[in-house]
């Protein structure tokens, strides 16, 4: 079990959205509250539509909330915030920029003085296995690699925040267990706080310290689990245990259950 020991992160407290639309005013989040440690990883699984993704906006300041409140280290949020970084499925690579100058913007946009970018994108480089495609450009690259310098300009940037969108969504199975795998391995060496939206269940436990289950639009949270698996994780060893399958099932469940 997590216990909080410190304040948390991000906060919400009662959050409801909506959106304005030719046929009205649409609720798309109703009254979520939900707190995330510093070095906690959640992810959200919910039917498509449900409003996830306006719940991740709302936290970067993309979206103003209509009642309730976020506070991200306890300051209110009202417009982008500072250290938050943000991943969306499709990947926002600069085509005409190289792999190197790509993850050099996210340096820039933390401030990093100039001095140091050799090595941190050599650091960078080396720990997404791209090392040798620094002066490659995206159309050079697979899907996955791509994927990998997303992740790359975003922990260049370091924030305290990762909000990710489906982040490995059009990936194929093998490079999404991939990439799943490196997440994990950088976010166990230097935790921060994710929040990571994904419409895969076994992902979604392999990955998190807790799932949140959301109900179809607009989202309500309807169930919490929290995955005591141990950690390190060893992904390909989970993926055949009981207690994993066990997890997997209860999220099913609580998904059918918001039909
Ligand atoms: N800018 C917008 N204006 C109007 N409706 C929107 C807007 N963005 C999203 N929606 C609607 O809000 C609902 C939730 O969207 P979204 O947060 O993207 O869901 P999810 O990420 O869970 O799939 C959907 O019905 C979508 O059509
Ligand atoms: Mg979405």
């Amino acid at each position: 079990m997590t216990v909080a020991t410190e304040a948390p992160r991000i906060l919400l407290d009662n959050v409801s959205v909506s959106y304005e639309t030719p046929r009205g005013r649409l609720p798309v989040v109703d009254r979520v509250s939900l707190a995330v440690d510093k070095a906690e990883f959640v992810v959200l699984v919910g039917p498509s539509g449900s409003g996830k993704s306006t719940i991740l906006r709302a936290i970067a300041g993309l979206n103003a909330v209509e009642s309730g409140s976020i506070t991200v280290d306890g300051k209110t949020v009202d417009g982008p915030p500072e250290h938050i970084g943000f991943m969306f499925q499709k990947d926002t690579l600069l085509p005409w920029q190289t792999v190197r100058e790509n993850i050099e913007v996210g340096l820039a946009l933390a401030g990093v003085s100039p001095s140091q970018w050799k090595q941190r994108i050599a650091d960078l480089l080396a720990l997404l296995r791209l090392s040798e495609f620094r002066d490659a450009y995206p159309a050079q690259l697979s899907g996955g690699m791509r994927h990998r310098v997303s992740l790359g300009r975003m922990l260049a940037y370091q924030p305290a925040v990762m909000l990710m969108d489906e982040p490995f969504g059009a990936l194929d199975f093998q490079t999404k267990a991939v990439m799943g795998r490196e997440l994990l391995r950088i976010w166990e060496a230097e935790r921060r706080s994710i929040l990571f939206v994904t419409h895969d269940i076994e992902e979604a436990v392999a990955l998190a310290d807790r799932v949140l289950v959301f109900s179809p639009r607009p989202a309500r949270i309807v169930a919490e689990h929290q995955i005591d698996l141990p950690r390190p994780r060893n992904l390909r060893a989970l993926r055949g245990s009981p207690d994993f399958s066990a997890y997997t099932r209860a999220i099913w469940e609580a998904l059918g259950d918001t039909d």
